[in-house]
């Protein structure tokens, strides 16, 4: 099993990374400023090469992608423009290069949030790319052929990053270890098309 996680060094991407790499032989950690592994989600030649660089692929899981953090009344259309270029065309220019990369019955999880579908002040940016990003999802995994899978995860705010004491979006935080393990669930199962929200 090769299994590809970008993102490796954030906050979700490094714990998927260090569980994943305790657990199987072949777990590649790519990342914008990598030295063995870069990839910019935000420039297909850059997805394309890191796909050249590899071996054939079994699980490819992203937890990269940014969006602009701002009230709406301040939110500009470059700002948005920030988020769709970056989390949501990222993921979904992701899809497009993987599926000609991957192996047969492979499996892609993307990474949303709790955004997606609760209110969190300054966080309209987030919420457009992840709602988009659900419908993606629902559709897109309908397309795919050779039996290749597309899922994506949606944690709420992660205990650490966030007090865990506090609320966000309506919720408390969730464990890393958790949602890391949605991420194991998903490639190890047979779903596509799943929203899996941990919040
Ligand atoms: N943290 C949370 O509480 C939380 C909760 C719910 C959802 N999320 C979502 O989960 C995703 C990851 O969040 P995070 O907090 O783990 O992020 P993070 O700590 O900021 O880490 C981001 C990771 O992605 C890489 N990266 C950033 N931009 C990239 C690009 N254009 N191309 C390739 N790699 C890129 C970074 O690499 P470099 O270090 O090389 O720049 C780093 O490895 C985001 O979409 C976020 O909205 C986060």
């Amino acid at each position: 099993m090769k299994i590809l996680v970008i993102g490796a060094t954030g906050t979700i991407g490094s714990a998927i990374y260090n569980t994943l790499k305790n657990e199987y032989d072949n777990v590649f950690g790519a990342h914008r400023n990598s030295k063995s592994y870069p990839i910019d989600i935000t420039d297909k030649k850059s997805i394309k090469a890191l796909f050249e660089k590899l071996p054939k692929i079994d699980a490819v899981i992203n937890a990269a992608g940014t969006a602009s953090w701002k009230p709406l009344s301040e939110l500009t259309e470059e700002d948005y423009y920030i988020g769709i270029r970056s989390k949501l065309m990222g993921q979904v220019n992701l899809v497009h290069v993987a599926k000609e990369y991957i192996n047969d019955n492979a499996s892609i999880t993307l990474t949303t949030g709790i955004l997606a579908e609760h209110y969190e002040p300054n966080a309209v940016g987030l919420s457009l790319v992840n709602g988009a990003l659900h419908s993606f999802v629902h559709a897109a995994s309908k397309e795919l052929d050779r039996g290749i899978r597309l899922n994506v995860v949606a944690p709420g705010a992660i205990a650490g990053d966030f007090p865990e004491d506090q609320k966000f979006a309506g919720y408390y935080p969730v464990h890393i270890t958790d949602v890391v393990d949605s991420y194991k669930q998903l490639f190890n199962n047979n779903n596509t098309g799943t929203i899996c929200k941990k919040y």
